[in-house]
């Protein structure tokens, strides 16, 4: 074969994406149960910036979570990357599920999402959005201008399942009592968990997780960062804008923004290309949590999704603290020596 017909294997940008996942996962994971919300986020915040340094890409900050609850972050236009590489626009989520985390409880993670340059959703003053979240097979099933239950039966119906046999996602908040009731009025199941709806948009998105649906009310930051790993997936999502407090209703109005407008995913993400890498911080279902052995080895499960490819990654990690390296004079770079150095007691 000559050298001009040897297939040149491309780069996905989320393998190194999620060695800033890990290294936020492994900070913020010292954190489980000590009741320490801002701390853990920080931590995570410190080692995701110190990581993406190394990623070869002109990053932006589109989203920078935390601005809802004034929590630290990785700021709105912040630049991330080496400065060199392709210009990208980037949605990072350092903890999502901060009370989960500093309570000890499942499903905390952390996440990256970056797609082409322009090409991200700005939510602007949205905090707040209805979503609804399915897997591939079904994603010409949903409309969510309809009611929860007409989605259900149609959802049911494109899965070719009794709708007694889904079972939906839900935030487990006060503004949701309408429509847990009217899903169960359908006969579907519901798993309420009182945080995280990216990682419940993921396990709608994936078959085979045990979650069929996403549905309600969650912040818009993690709307987009979900956006880019369903885009990925090939599955199905529709949000509106659900303003909750008087403040954001107020704003959103003075801004002229139609509240009736359905957010596609073309909306949320325009590039069909995008990365998205997570890591677990606490335990769950879907993706395990970080565990800490006594011979100084940490563990990390993790996924990691290319939306050109359509490829799906379950990454295990196994970092070694008690070996450093040498590469090009840096002692010790791994995600789990950054996170350690970061965390570590003055
Ligand atoms: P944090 O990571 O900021 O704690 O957000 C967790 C979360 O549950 C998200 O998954 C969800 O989208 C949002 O908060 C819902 O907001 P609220 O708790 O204000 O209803």
């Amino acid at each position: 074969m000559s050298e001009q017909m040897i297939p040149r294997a491309d780069r996905n940008l989320a393998m190194e994406l999620v060695r800033a996942t890990e290294a936020a996962a492994i900070a913020a994971a010292r954190y489980m149960g000590m009741g320490k919300k801002d701390a853990g986020d920080q931590a995570a915040v410190d080692a995701m910036r110190t990581f993406l340094k190394t990623v070869e890409m002109r990053g932006t900050v589109i989203i920078g979570e935390g601005e809802k609850d004034q929590a630290p972050m990785l700021f709105n236009g912040e630049q991330v990357g080496n400065g060199e590489g392709p210009e990208v626009d980037v949605a990072v989520d350092p903890v999502e599920g901060t009370t989960l985390l500093a309570e000890g409880r499942p499903n905390s993670i952390t996440s990256i999402a970056v797609a082409d340059k322009g090409s991200m959703w700005d939510p602007g003053n949205s905090f707040y959005m209805n979503k609804i979240v399915v897997e591939a097979e079904a994603k010409s099933a949903i409309d969510i201008t309809k009611s929860p239950s007409s989605n259900l039966y149609n959802i049911a119906e494109a899965l070719g399942r009794n709708v007694e046999d889904l079972t939906v996602f839900v935030l487990d908040k006060p503004r949701h009592m309408s429509l847990i009731e009217e899903i169960r009025q359908t006969g579907a199941r519901i798993t309420l968990h009182a945080e995280g709806d990216v990682i419940g948009a993921l396990m709608a998105a994936v078959p085979g997780t045990g979650v069929d649906v996403l549905m309600g009310v969650g912040g818009t930051p993690e709307g987009v960062i979900a956006a880019a790993a369903v885009k990925a997936l090939g599955g199905g999502m529709q949000c509106m804008r659900a303003p909750q407090r008087v403040e954001e209703k107020r704003q959103l109005k003075q801004d002229g923004v139609q509240l009736k407008e359905v957010l596609t995913l073309d909306t949320l993400i325009r590039s069909n290309n995008t990365f998205f890498a997570a890591t677990g911080i606490t335990p769950s279902s879907f993706l395990d949590g970080v565990h800490f052995d006594r011979r100084g080895g940490v563990t990390t499960e993790s996924i990691v999704l290319r939306s050109l490819t359509g490829s799906i990654r379950y990454i295990k990690g196994v970092h070694r603290l008690n070996r450093t390296h040498d590469i090009g004079g840096n002692i010790g770079t791994t995600p789990a020596h950054v996170a350690m150095e970061i965390i570590a007691p003055d």
